[in-house]
């Protein structure tokens, strides 16, 4: 391999989804995987096998069905974990364990192993897993705060055990650029057989320094990052795949270093991982926000139209962004819809556009210029086929002269159920609603409206945030009408966190491990 290219390992579907609210269900993951595959990703970190049924079928499946990506499974340092993602890895043309244990002083603490012990730990776990396949990654977590000969000493473990990829976490966003390049660069120089693997870097966003100590530590001699899309990911995120790709590919001077992404496929997988997980992106973010391209200022505009250079330092085509775009209307027919959505970045079948169609036509009766955003949001408020509630319809009557109250008719597991609520104000009235024809312990942690275009008949999309046991689910709607949206923001936030009550196995996340397991 060219001694200058990196290799781009996306953990969308696992460090990515790990971050509470952010679940997507096993379709979402499979199309967002092939999504990665087709835009050149080397490797995808499909899941997290032992941490759930879901999970374990859903790298599975990715596995079986990747063309061209490396998939990879997370497992915890030890036997049945590494077992468990082989069963689903193995599967994939090129399969890959990853494995990990925290070696920093707080991290050790967890298990109570001595260094001795967890030296011996990650011997036998890397050895296991290199039975099973060449391809083993070894990750010390939260490597940035191990003390520098402990952490030396066990990527030395690795390596001889005969891991092929080291990855050096900065679990907690603690690191800076300059000590992220030296820390790669002085274990390369200091590890007996460090030429003979391939250094990797996870950062994580905590301090805002991902993408610049991913980038450090590409120059320190890295030759992976760990990236997801949108930089999705637990706390302040993990790096973004967008950033560190375009930051490449536009400063060649003086980071002479190249990926295989095709970064015209960066947008549209942008707003589908927003779209499944419920997670926008801000307006103002790097490379893939709305307002990334946007010049509003009059002297940026004059400055534009002489010379896009003046303050543009890539081609929106070069994201993936098409430059103008007209408008739908209620004319347009399905070939136009299709055409448009697939610009967009969603490929349908005929089913599923028959049922866009419907909605769409319903929307563009009601509004007179259906915009790309609109579709997006038309697309974020899709509904799933196994959806546990349903709303039917909704009347809200609200103003200046109390009491505010929602008729409301849902689908509740296949029955139809009908209830008049009162609330402080139409919003209120509407979850009081829900609540009482599906009673929940559920706290709304986030209510969030905002509108899609323009215009008093701009769409509003809302997001809302439920916590119910630890478990968070954010669901998202769009609809002209506000209270709509909110009714159905509110109750795919339910159905995902009905979802959720199912799929979390109690004790494995990667937080409360419990490395006693048996090895
Ligand atoms: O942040 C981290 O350290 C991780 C590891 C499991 C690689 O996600
Ligand atoms: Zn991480």
């Amino acid at each position: 391999m060219d001694k200058n290219r990196v290799l781009i390992f996306d953990t969308t579907l696992r460090d990515g989804e790990q971050s509470p609210g952010a679940t997507m269900t096993h379709e979402e993951k499979l199309e967002i995987a092939e999504m990665l595959d087709d835009m050149g990703v080397d490797i995808i970190e499909a899941g997290f096998p032992i941490a759930s049924e879901g999970d374990f079928r859903a790298v599975t499946e990715i596995a079986k069905r990747s063309e061209n990506a490396t998939i990879c499974g997370l497992s915890r340092a030890n036997f049945k974990d590494i077992d468990r993602c082989w069963e689903a890895v193995k599967h994939a043309k090129s399969p890959r364990i990853h494995t990990f244990i925290g070696t920093s002083p707080l991290h050790r603490d967890i298990p109570g192993l001595t260094m001795d012990e967890m030296a011996e730990r990650i011997h036998d776990c890397v050895t296991h897993a290199r039975n099973l396949t060449e391809n083993v990654q070894w990750s010390s977590m939260d490597a940035t705060r191990t003390e520098w000969d402990f952490l030396k000493r066990t990527v030395d473990i690795a390596i001889k055990a005969g891991a092929t990829t080291i990855n050096i976490p900065d679990t907690v966003g603690y690191t800076e650029p300059v000590e992220s390049a030296d820390l790669i660069r002085r274990l390369i120089e200091e590890v007996d057989g460090a030429d003979t693997v391939v250094f990797s870097t996870h950062c994580h966003n905590d301090l805002g320094m991902a993408t610049a100590n991913s980038l450090a530590a590409v120059a320190g001699g890295a030759r992976q990052i760990e990236c997801t899309i949108n930089g999705l990911g637990e706390r302040a995120g993990n790096t973004a795949l967008e950033e560190v790709v375009m930051a490449m590919k536009v400063r060649q001077d003086i980071m002479p270093y190249g990926s295989r992404i095709d970064t015209t496929k960066i947008m549209n997988i942008s707003r589908r991982v927003a779209a499944v997980s419920g997670f926008n992106v801000q307006f103002n973010k790097a490379i893939v926000g709305k307002n990334a391209f946007a010049h509003e200022s009059g002297i940026h505009q004059d400055g534009m139209l002489k010379n896009r250079e003046t303050f543009e330092v890539m081609r929106p085509e070069d994201v993936g962004l098409s430059g103008t775009s007209l408008p739908l209307g209620k004319h347009s027919g399905r070939a136009a819809l299709r055409d448009k959505l697939e610009k967009l970045g969603f490929d349908l079948g005929d089913n599923e556009l028959m049922d866009v169609f419907v909605r769409f036509k319903d929307l563009a009766d009601r509004k007179k210029e259906v915009h790309d955003d609109d579709l997006i949001a038309l697309m974020r408020s899709n509904e799933g086929e196994e959806d546990h509630l349903k709303l039917i319809s909704l009347k809200v009557v609200c103003g200046t002269d109390g009491p505010q109250t929602a008729d409301m008719v849902m689908n509740v597991d296949g029955a139809e159920k009908t209830v008049t609520a009162t609330g402080d104000g139409p919003v209120d009235a509407t979850f009081n609603a829900v609540k009482e024809l599906f009673p929940h312990g559920a706290r709304l942690q986030l209510y969030q409206v905002s509108a899609v275009t323009e215009g008093t008949d701009a769409q509003a999309t809302v997001s809302a945030r439920l916590e119910e046991d630890g478990r968070i689910a954010t669901g998202q709607s769009a609809d002209t009408d506000t209270v709509v949206a909110s009714a159905k923001a509110y109750i795919n936030a339910l159905n995902r966190l009905i979802v959720r009550r199912t799929k979390s196995a109690p004790g494995a996340d990667i937080k409360g491990v419990s490395y006693k397991d048996a090895t």
